[in-house]
């Protein structure tokens, strides 16, 4: 099969190099890949919103199939332009990517279809806003209603906090279109988790759940970032707890979508609360994306023993109902290497070294995802995040020793990351359920 990779992040370079250890591949592109993607796949100067190009692109290689890692050109509408060019492609079609693309649209049909998420209300009138926030409890979460980059979330604390946040959206145009309407919903209080299941518009196998770490600081500090870090399995979901997650949020999520004509294909990633109920732990939604997390993406694939291509092609065929999925029974986690500054502004070009070093430690994969190569192979950092330095081992907190021992390894005084990948883990007690 010869394959197309769309995206140029850690995500992506774990997915280039799970299809590449795939028999079936014959040949494989990334658009645009990356230093790291280049090793593993032939690299194609698009960028992954240029949707007319990629198809183009496609149409002319006889690409067999084409996997889209990255959500804004599944909310564009990539895989609807790829399925009129007659080209098959592993992800949503834009009215199923409105799960990610719209926070009004996924709580709307999980209010439909009884799906337990926060309580909350949309929103285009500021003084309307800051009425409902002022009947509402404290904090509460206020969210442009589509594509931010990560940054569209405001947990605020107190109603001026609120009524900024309102105010930059709906009146400053902070987030231009994707904040011309806002969801104001309640505050979850618990442990976040996520989890991964693979659809085919009626069947939905699940993968694993994985523990992002969105703070850029060690204990959970600072600000948010695009994840600095992973690890999976997460303890936190229990085999029970998983069954609660596909009975109550993912099985109604896929009937419901298919129901309403949006059937979904692809990755459903659902970012979960775990909250204290009557009886245990109780799963609630918090909000959904329709691709694989970065970097959750890169401890899944570390851990899957199948071949993945065969599993991205029945989604796309709708025969998952065929597939069994095999594991490694191994944890796997990802320490995420940052520029200084992210996820502020950050100092691109700086040269990163004992890339080799890094990688010769035991059970050690070195991602890349913002780098790029001199003519004389220096790699240099080219964005926020810039490596995922990703081990597997026998338990998580030895994965966490190895990957730190690979981190140390390299020479990069520019960069840094967070030291405590894995703490929940590490330190949960065994006995608990
Ligand atoms: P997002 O940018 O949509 O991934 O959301 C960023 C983060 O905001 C989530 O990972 C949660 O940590 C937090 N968050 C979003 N909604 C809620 C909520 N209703 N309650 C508590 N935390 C939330
Ligand atoms: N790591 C979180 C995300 O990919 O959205």
């Amino acid at each position: 099969m010869k394959l197309l990779v769309v995206g140029s992040g850690g995500r992506e370079h774990a997915l280039c190099w799970a299809l590449a250890a795939s028999p079936l591949c014959d040949k494989l592109w990334c658009a645009p890949g990356n230093a790291g993607i280049a090793g593993t796949a032939e690299c194609v100067d698009i960028a992954a919103d240029d949707l007319d190009r990629l198809v183009a692109f496609a149409r002319d290689h006889a690409v067999d199939l084409v996997v889209v890692g990255p959500e804004a050109p599944l909310v564009a509408g990539l895989v609807d332009q790829l399925a009129v060019a007659g080209i098959r492609a592993f992800g949503p079609r834009a009215a199923a990517a409105a799960l990610e693309g719209s926070k009004g649209f996924m709580k709307d049909l999980c209010a439909r279809h009884r799906i337990p998420t926060a309580g909350y209300r949309r929103f285009t009138d500021p003084a309307l806003a800051k009425a409902y926030v002022a009947q509402r409890t404290l904090p509460i979460v206020i969210k442009a209603d589509g594509l931010a980059a990560g940054k569209g979330v405001t947990i605020a604390h107190d109603v001026a906090e609120a009524g900024a946040a309102i105010d930059e959206a709906l009146v400053g145009g902070r987030f231009g279109r994707a904040g011309a309407e806002l969801v104001i919903e309640d505050f979850l209080a618990g442990e976040e988790v996520s989890f991964f299941a693979i659809v085919d518009g009626t069947t939905a196998l699940p993968l694993a759940a994985a523990q992002d770490h969105k703070a850029v600081g060690d204990g959970d500090t600072g600000p948010n970032t695009g994840g600095m870090g992973a690890y999976s399995p997460a303890p936190v979901l229990t085999p029970a707890l998983e069954q609660k997650v596909m009975e109550r949020i993912i099985l109604p999520t896929v009937r419901g979508m298919a129901a309403e004509g949006r059937p979904f294909t692809g990755v459903l990633f659902a970012g979960l609360m775990i909250t204290p109920g009557a009886d245990g732990p109780e799963p609630t939604l918090i909000e959904f994306n329709v691709r694989f997390g970065d970097p959750e993406c890169q401890t899944l694939l570390l851990r899957l023993k199948s071949d993945l291509l065969p599993v991205l092609v029945a989604a796309a065929d709708g025969t998952l109902d065929q597939v069994t999925l095999e594991w490694l029974d191994q944890a796997a986690l990802c320490v995420v290497m940052a520029a200084a500054g992210y996820p502020g502004p950050v100092v691109g070009g700086t040269a990163i070294r004992g890339l080799d070093a890094a990688a010769a430690v035991p059970g050690v994969t070195v991602f890349h995802a913002g780098t790029r190569a001199d003519a004389d192979g220096t790699i240099r950092a080219a964005g926020g995040r810039v490596l995922g330095v990703a081990a597997r081992a026998a338990t998580v907190a030895e994965a966490q020793r190895n990957a730190y021992r690979a981190v140390d390894a390299l020479d990069w005084p520019e960069g840094f990351c967070r030291r405590d990948i894995g703490w929940r883990a590490i330190t949960r007690d065994p006995s608990r359920p």
